[in-house]
């Protein structure tokens, strides 16, 4: 057997190797007849600003660019027919025929849109993740793209950043298994194919620890932290083979990531082996003069010396990089090396042997925004959504009665799709009302009433209503709203009111210092609890919200992010008990913003949180050290209860494995899934350890009344960190094992890791 798999895995390597130099030969012939502007050329990336700009700049005269082998690819550009209609102008009318590789950000679906990647990874199913990321590159490369801005797999711990909305959450462990399991999807196994797309992991580095949480913010780190906390998921990301990296905003240790050789070639290519290529942010090289690093020629050099392949927007490289060359700021081979990664990418993506690869107007027409790929949108938002509080049982609803439901976001299409949906159609999506009506049947009746603004402000509005109108300010007073919304409310015998953040309030350049909801929301709530009526309270979100207030006035609280193009359906479901809420916290929800930044796998500190004493401790006077919900939370509609914590040995050398069980009981009502989560401390270590470290789960479905014994095999590498030389090891000593149902409920043991 072992043998066997010898001979196969040889096979293998012997196989890619001589794959890898059929690519060098067709590269290097091909690179013997570019000119010095060819390469440069194919070093710019630009968009014809038909997508969403997230900068000042869009580009100018791009298909004379493209004609004069200027430009190396587009983004931005959507639809089957305008993109061939550039790579023909490519294949057919540039010197050398180059097709042009396309990209796009398909962040959470592509038209068949799924909830933004906080929700999906509040799922903690690997298999549903790497799914959907499957079924976006299906319909994205149906349309005609080969390359995606995705995963983004920054690391953020603070609330106010908006693009917490589109990354995994807080913890490295489950942010690495997103960042593994989107790759895997986006790529499948062979990139050539026509339906599989070439990730871009982002944004490289640090980018979610802007200070302040104040977007494109200045980031600073030690390096500890940095190996340990941030870098996990991108290595991750690498390690699964991502084709491409997207440098950063932000500066690290003083030098932005666009122009830090550190980052782009110490750390990624010769410490991780990265063999892809790298593409600044949108003008990301033109910011760096802002940064202050020099004019444009200075920081168009300081990024090629750095090891960025591709210029996006901003053409510095186009512009300057000649003169540079000239000037010997620059090298040949710099420009020989950038331009064959991207030659290669576009070589593994297949476009030498047909550039129309991904261009096919049948497939745009059979496989995009299909019944069955809106079912599975569906079906995986349901899986998302996080039940906070279910008091009295009062979820799920009856299919009887009167439900009142009310609120801003109650019968809103604008903001389902939630940010970064540049291909979905937002007036393609199913509003709560809708899925509430459809879901409850004709035995339930459903009054409606929107009771408030998202937010009353018009100068907010107008700065969250940049790419459409999302807070929609209505022709109505406040209070004449809110007198319709109590009337229906009186009349029902369970309000169900959906409130939140308009999906442009999270996403990029959308940081926010106050995170809670918005004050009209906060008085239609309040409102509605003086009713003295169940109050079901259905959060939308793009971030970890405060939401202290309303769980004192909610009888049960569920969050459902921005739930895509499905949500008013997969919504109902969930409230109505079609699907059993499964959903946990990816991040720590907080008590108030004082609070930030918050996570759970912080370090002790010499003088640890201790509630009861006055002084001297590392507490607040005027909140407990505890987040109202912490990473990992989440309920459901059944109960589940966790007995018999046991490990197999007490000490265990580095050879060895110890395996951890506990069972898991469904004592409740209703079939569910339960995230079963595996945390270890490591007591006393070099430097310090976090008091726990989230190292494995697994999300099992237990029926009523089920129990199951769950086990967990603990090996070397799920003890090891970076020391303080930034070495990888396990240090012998007592760790602690808990095993729970979130970071903070958990059943312990321990064991000694020998010498
Ligand atoms: C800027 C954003 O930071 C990045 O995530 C995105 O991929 C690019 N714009 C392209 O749209």
């Amino acid at each position: 057997m072992k043998k066997m798999l010898f001979v196969l895995m040889m096979a293998f390597v012997v196989n890619a190797n001589a794959q890898d130099a059929k690519m060098k030969t067709f590269v290097d012939g091909l690179m013997k007849k570019m000119t010095l502007d060819e390469k440069i050329g194919q070093l710019n990336l630009i968009t014809p600003g038909s997508g969403i700009p997230t900068g000042a700049v869009v580009s100018t005269d791009v298909e004379k660019k493209i004609k004069e082998g200027n430009v190396g690819g587009l983004f931005g550009v959507i639809g089957v027919d305008k993109i061939k209609q550039a790579q023909k102008i490519a294949v057919e009318q540039s010197r050398l025929k180059i097709p042009l590789i396309f990209g796009s950000d398909v962040i959470h679906g592509y038209k068949t849109t799924v909830p933004i990647p906080l929700g999906l990874s509040a799922s903690w199913d690997m298999k549903l993740i790497e799914h959907s990321a499957r079924e976006a590159a299906i319909e994205a490369t149906a349309d005609g793209l080969c390359w995606t801005f995705s995963p983004m797999v920054d690391i953020a711990r603070d609330p106010r950043w908006g693009r917490i909305a589109e990354g995994g959450g807080e913890d490295p462990y489950l942010g690495s298994q997103i960042a593994k399991a989107m790759v895997k999807g986006y790529q499948g196994d062979d990139l050539s194919k026509n339906n599989t797309l070439m990730a871009c992991v982002k944004h490289f580095a640090l980018y979610g620890a802007a200070e302040a949480g104040r977007d494109y913010n200045t980031t600073d780190m030690s390096r500890v932290r940095m190996y340990n906390e941030y870098l996990p998921p991108y290595k991750a990301a690498i390690e699964a083979g991502a084709g491409s990296v997207m440098s950063s905003f932000n500066e690290i240790d003083g030098v932005p990531a666009t122009g830090n050789k550190w980052l782009l070639t110490d750390l990624l290519r010769k410490q991780w082996g990265f063999k892809g290529f790298v593409v600044s942010d949108y003008t990301s090289v033109n910011e760096m003069i802002n940064h202050g690093m020099g004019d444009l020629q200075t920081v168009s050099a300081l990024a090629l010396n750095a090891g960025l392949d591709m210029d996006m927007v901003g053409e510095g490289f186009l512009t300057t990089t000649k003169k540079s060359l000239a000037e010997k700021k620059v090298t040949q081979k710099q420009i020989d090396d950038a331009c064959r990664r991207i030659l290669e990418a576009k070589y593994k993506l297949g476009l030498f042997d047909d550039p129309f690869r991904y261009i096919d107007e049948a497939r745009m027409k059979q496989e995009v925004l299909t019944p069955e790929r809106r079912k599975e949108a569906r079906e995986i938002a349901a899986h998302t959504f996080v039940l906070l509080k279910n008091n009295n049982q009062a979820l799920p609803l009856k299919r009887s009665g009167t439900i009142g439901l009310i609120g801003p976001l109650a019968n809103d299409k604008s903001n389902m799709l939630g940010t970064w949906a540049v291909s979905g159609d937002p007036q393609m999506s199913i509003p709560v009302l809708d899925g509430m009506k459809s879901v409850g049947g004709t035995g339930v009746n459903i009054l409606y009433a929107k009771g408030a603004n998202i937010s009353d402000d018009t100068l907010f509005a107008k700065k969250v209503n940049v790419f459409g109108t999302r807070i929609d300010i209505d022709k109505r007073s406040p209070a004449e709203m809110l007198t319709e919304a109590l009337n229906v409310a009186n009349q029902s015998d369970v309000i169900v009111a959906v409130v939140g953040e308009a999906s442009e309030m999270t996403g990029e350049a959308a940081s926010r210092t106050d995170i809670t909801l918005p004050e009209s929301q906060k008085l239609l709530i309040m409102a509605l609890s003086k009713t003295g009526k169940p109050l079901i309270v259905v959060v939308m979100t793009g971030r970890p919200l405060a939401l202290t207030e309303e769980n004192n006035y909610a009888t049960s609280m569920i969050v459902t992010w921005h739930a895509g193009i499905e949500a008013g359906n997969a919504i109902a479901d969930v409230l109505f008990g079609n699907y059993n809420p499964s959903g946990k916290l990816s991040a720590t929800f907080p008590r108030n913003i004082g609070q930030v930044p918050i996570y759970y796998n912080h370090k002790n500190t010499g003088r640890p949180s201790a509630p009861n004493s006055p002084k001297f401790q590392s507490n607040y006077l005027d909140a407990p050290n505890s987040p109202l919900f912490p990473f990992g939370y989440g309920l459901s509609y059944t109960s589940f209860s966790y007995s018999d914590l046991s490990i197999d040995k007490k000490e265990m050398k580095a050879s060895e494995k110890v395996t951890a069980s506990v069972t898991v009981t469904n004592n409740g009502n209703y079939d569910g899934e339960e995230v079963v989560q595996l945390y270890i401390r490591d007591v006393v270590g070099s430097i310090t350890r976090p008091l726990k470290e989230l190292k494995g789960f697994q999300k099992v479905f237990l029926k009523k009344g089920e129990s199951r014994k769950i086990t967990f095999s603990i090996g070397i590498d799920d003890l090891k960190f970076y020391n303080y030389d930034l070495k990888w090891v396990a240090e012998p000593g007592d760790f602690e094992v808990m095993i729970g149902t979130n970071s903070d409920q958990v059943k312990k043991s321990s064991f000694k890791l020998l010498k």
